[in-house]
């Protein structure tokens, strides 16, 4: 099993006003699937993610990805573990608007001491796989939110991670745009890459191997 999530819990606030976005909620994935999340909006799945990502920290319960526990994981060991297996793409992208489109995505193999021929062939491929090639050089300001959506994927995919997280990865396309990165998901799944994503769409779903669904921080 790639990943266990046993009864975890993640809270929120204090006292009256505590929410619990995640309650004593348990999953396995499998390596190679490819899950869709779907659920309304605050039912807990891009807390799900950032548990997943080891961006938050359970409050309780354990977190097993392969051998390792990930909950028990510091901050310096959680980032390691995120920089070395996942691929995030976050529900609002967080590109550095300083940086070209070119060093976004340069940016996690630059952390990797991937080689300069080799980031630079990577980076061509997966902005011509997303039709954003003519960007390249362009800074998020000058890009249209699909468009800064699209570099967010090609930064996540660009370091071949075993597991990819994507929270609403199409919410700021066209559908074409939106099929061309399913497409895309589906075909890195295929080679075995485990990809996970929450999306409002049921038909886009469908396209996943598996699919859950969300409510109030539990399984439904
Ligand atoms: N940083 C935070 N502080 C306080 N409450 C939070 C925080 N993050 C999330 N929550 C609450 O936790 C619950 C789950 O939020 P979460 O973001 O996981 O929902 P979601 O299913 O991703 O929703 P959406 O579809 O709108 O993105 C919500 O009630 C939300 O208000
Ligand atoms: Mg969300």
């Amino acid at each position: 099993m790639l990943i266990k999530l046993n009864n975890i819990s993640v809270e929120y606030g204090k006292g009256n006003t505590q929410i619990m976005a995640l309650n004593n909620f348990s999953l396995e994935v499998e390596q190679g699937t490819f899950l869709s999340i779907i659920g309304k909006s605050g039912s807990g799945k891009s807390t799900l993610l950032n548990v997943l990502g080891g961006i938050r920290k359970p409050d309780y319960g354990e977190y097993i990805y392969q051998d390792q526990l990930v909950n028990k994981m510091n901050d310096g060991e959680a980032a390691k573990f995120r920089n070395k297996n996942i691929g995030f793409v976050v529900q609002h992208f967080a590109l550095i608007q300083e940086k070209t489109v070119y060093d976004n995505i340069a940016l996690p193999l630059i952390y990797q001491k991937i080689k300069k021929n080799e980031i630079n062939k990577r980076i061509d491929y997966i902005l011509d796989k997303l039709s954003i090639s003519e960007k390249k050089y362009a800074y998020p300001s000058q890009l249209s939110g699909g468009q800064c959506q699209r570099v967010a994927i090609a930064r996540a995919l660009v370091t071949k991670p075993t597991l990819i997280l994507a929270d609403e990865p199409t919410g700021a396309l066209d559908e074409e745009n939106g099929k061309k990165i399913i497409r895309l998901l589906k075909q890195i799944n295929e080679q075995g890459t485990t990809v996970i994503m929450v999306t409002h769409d049921l038909e886009l779903a469908k396209q996943g191997t598996k699919i859950i669904k969300m409510r109030d921080g539990k399984l439904e």
